[in-house]
């Protein structure tokens, strides 16, 4: 299965994935598959929807660059324990080129299982917080601009109908699935996975 980054407005983006039940070789691909894909970007963080897989998972590493800082692999994580309101910029790699300022909390606490099956239980904070509180948006089908003020919304919409245009022209000319083909093709993974 060769994974490729899906961009806005696919609908895989608005699914809320379903928890993993079940490791195997394949996942394990998609996963080193995932972190090729967000070197690749330049990215600092991968969500499965962001790939078409309607599955619990994200890759991260704050640093971006493979072999520097933390790379993280997460399975069905959760964030509890909110703490504190800092605003900072994000963009996403599945937006290109759209960036805003996005209020979230400090601090959480995370807990998520590796590939191994290893529990992971730890309190985050700083930039890696901000970046397992976007990705972990991405599983519950939420984009960073859902969490901008309106008035901040409104100086990115313009891009956002740029995007539209360009993925339902596609959608048009055959070159891209109807919304509910898309969706239905996901049932594979449910299947495989949830
Ligand atoms: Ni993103």
């Amino acid at each position: 299965m060769e994974l490729s980054i899906i961009q806005y407005p696919h609908p895989t983006l608005r699914v809320r994935s379903k928890p993993i039940r079940r490791v195997n070789k394949e996942l394990r691909d998609m996963a080193a598959q995932m972190l090729d894909l967000m070197y690749e970007a330049e990215g600092v963080g991968l969500a499965s929807n962001q790939v078409n897989l309607p599955i619990r998972m994200f890759v991260a590493n704050p640093s971006g660059e493979r072999g520097d800082g933390e790379e993280l692999v997460l399975l069905n994580p959760e964030l509890q324990m909110p703490k504190g309101n800092v605003s900072g910029q994000e963009g996403c790699l599945s937006l290109p080129g759209v960036f805003g300022q996005v209020k979230r909390p400090k601090s959480i606490r995370l807990s998520a299982y590796d590939l191994k099956g290893n529990p992971i239980d730890r309190v985050v904070d700083g930039f890696l917080a901000r970046v397992l509180q976007h990705e972990n948006d991405h599983l519950d089908g939420v984009m960073f601009f859902d969490r901008m003020t309106e008035e901040a919304q409104r100086e990115l919409e313009d891009q956002l109908h740029e995007l539209e245009t360009v993925f339902e022209s596609k959608q048009k000319s055959g070159g891209i699935s109807s919304n509910g083909d898309l969706i239905a093709e996901l049932d594979q993974w449910y299947e495989k996975y949830a």
